[in-house]
């Protein structure tokens, strides 16, 4: 059974994938079933990957983390998002870019998620 927004890994290949509509399979890639990715809510180490949020007057940024993250070609943040008000808004970032995305819109029930091409899914 799957939930929307959740997001799964293929442990062989790398696919990942968000579902956008849940149903009761098990959601499978390379013949094995995939693994369903558990968002992290507190950093302890020294790297900081919790997306820090800051309400802006024209919008919301989203910065990764109180410490920039590392943005080098092996290990860095694939993207942002944001899920304001039941919708979803996704930054996809490159490698030597900044660690953060800025989404012009207004809420107020925010929460924020980034994936680490290294450590995995986080939110806020
Ligand atoms: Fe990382």
């Amino acid at each position: 059974m799957t939930k929307k927004l959740e997001i799964y890994k293929c442990e062989i290949c790398g696919n990942i994938v968000e579902v956008t509509h849940e149903a009761a399979g098990v959601l499978v890639c390379c013949g094995q079933p995939m693994v369903k990715l558990e968002e992290q809510t507190a950093d302890s180490s020294t790297e900081k990957h919790v997306p820090v949020i800051e309400e802006k007057e024209d919008g919301i940024m989203v910065k990764v983390g109180s410490v920039p993250h590392p943005m080098e070609e092996k290990h860095y943040i694939e993207w942002i998002e944001i899920i304001v008000d039941g919708k979803s808004y996704k930054q996809y970032l490159n490698p030597g870019d900044k660690p953060e995305a800025f989404f012009p819109v207004k809420g107020s029930n925010i929460v924020a998620r980034e994936y680490c091409s290294v450590h995995g899914l986080w939110k806020s």
